[in-house]
């Protein structure tokens, strides 16, 4: 069934806050804590394909207990940011990016594919509505967090006949309390975050349930990050719970690992491949085994270790800790080209830097 012509509604917030209240929370907004006055609603069924777009208040979704994303995680979800210009426009990063992620997760996930009008169009349409909520100064952003599940009340295991999608916004500030300082990683021996023939490259709800207990034992060990790796053989290096990984070389090289259908594929990930080529690096896409990372880092073949993703930018890795050992790239510090590549990326972003590959949309 083809969809409805893409056409929101839009019903404005009567309770929306004060300017005074909203102010108080853009001069703090931390990460995921507060959300917009609006947000933006869709349905799926066979029949209808994607119809009912409405920017509405923003507030609770009324569920019938028997709802089956409640019990088969038939969920699917994507991020991005949208970034107030000194010249007074509102631009969002990529955002075609996350439409075609935001596709091939809905593919994996026997979910409907929403067309890519309708999620550029429900960020516009959002954006618009709650543009006084787009923080400025500093490195503040609108986080926006468009989503999808099975809104079907029905226990038989089959893909749900009913579909919402929705958009909510936050604004953010850093995604680490702390800024721009290396974070400590606990290696996953024990745990998988995904599997060969599984979801791992589909950014779905039950990858995050199942790195949460890892992500406990990182927090139980002095850690803020969980590294994992691959399934199979337990040696290559795949990502972190929401984050993909970079190590420069002392050869001024960067390498990041490969995609292996169970490593998410970052568009932050992506942007950094051509970046860090401007910037004038040689950059590998190849498989990076756990030995490697503890014997470049201890021989001084690895330099720098960063992490990169929409939420976290660009972050630098301090340690990486296991049971009896850890690995420290440099003097643990954040890298020089690590951070070089962040200044191109967030320069890029906020309007500083020329778009030279045509990825700022503007709303
Ligand atoms: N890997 C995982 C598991 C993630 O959740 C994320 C965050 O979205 C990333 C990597 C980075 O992806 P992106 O750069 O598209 O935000
Ligand atoms: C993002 O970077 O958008 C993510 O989804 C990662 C999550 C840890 C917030």
């Amino acid at each position: 069934m083809t969809s409805a012509p893409f056409a929101p509604t839009v019903e404005t917030n009567p309770a929306a806050r004060t300017d005074a209240e909203r102010e108080a929370i853009l001069a703090s907004p931390g990460f995921g804590n507060h959300f917009t006055d609006h947000m933006f609603l869709a349905e799926w069924t066979p029949e209808q394909g994607w119809h009912d777009a409405r920017v509405v208040p923003y507030g609770p979704l009324q569920l019938d207990p028997a709802t089956a994303v409640l019990h088969y995680a038939q969920e699917i979800f994507e991020g991005l940011k949208a970034y107030a210009w000194a010249d007074g426009s509102v631009r969002v990063f990529r955002a075609e990016e996350n439409a075609a992620r935001l596709q091939r997760s809905a593919h994996r996930l026997a979910l409907p594919e929403l067309p890519q009008d309708w999620f550029l169009g429900s960020v516009d349409a959002l954006v618009a509505a709650d543009r006084a909520w787009v923080p400025e100064g500093g490195e503040t952003s609108l986080y926006l967090r468009p989503f999808m599940f099975a809104s079907e009340a029905f226990l038989g295991v089959r893909p749900s006949q009913h579909v919402t999608y929705c958009v909510i916004a936050s604004p953010a500030g850093a995604y680490f309390p702390g800024g721009v300082k290396p974070v400590s990683i606990w290696l996953s021996t024990q745990y998988s975050r995904a599997g060969a023939g599984g979801t791992g490259a589909a950014k779905c709800g039950g990858n995050y349930a199942a790195s949460l207990l890892p992500q406990q034992e990182a927090a139980q060990h002095g850690c803020q990050q969980v590294a994992f790796l691959d399934s199979t053989e337990q040696r290559w290096i795949e990502e972190l719970g929401g984050m993909n990984l970079y190590f420069v070389q002392s050869d001024g090289s960067i390498v990041t690992p490969e995609l292996s259908g169970s490593i998410l594929e970052g568009i932050t990930r992506e942007s950094i491949l051509t970046i860090a080529r401007d910037l004038g690096h040689d950059v590998v896409e190849r498989r990076v085994s756990i030995d490697e990372w503890r014997e470049g880092t201890a021989d001084g073949t690895i330099t720098e270790v960063f992490a990169c993703g929409t939420a976290a930018v660009v972050t630098p890795v301090g340690v990486l800790k296991w049971d009896g050992g850890e690995a420290v790239a440099g003097d643990g510090e954040a890298g020089k080209i690590t951070m070089d590549v962040r200044s191109a990326l967030v320069d890029l972003q906020y309007g500083r830097a020329e778009d030279r590959h045509g990825w700022m949309r503007r709303i």
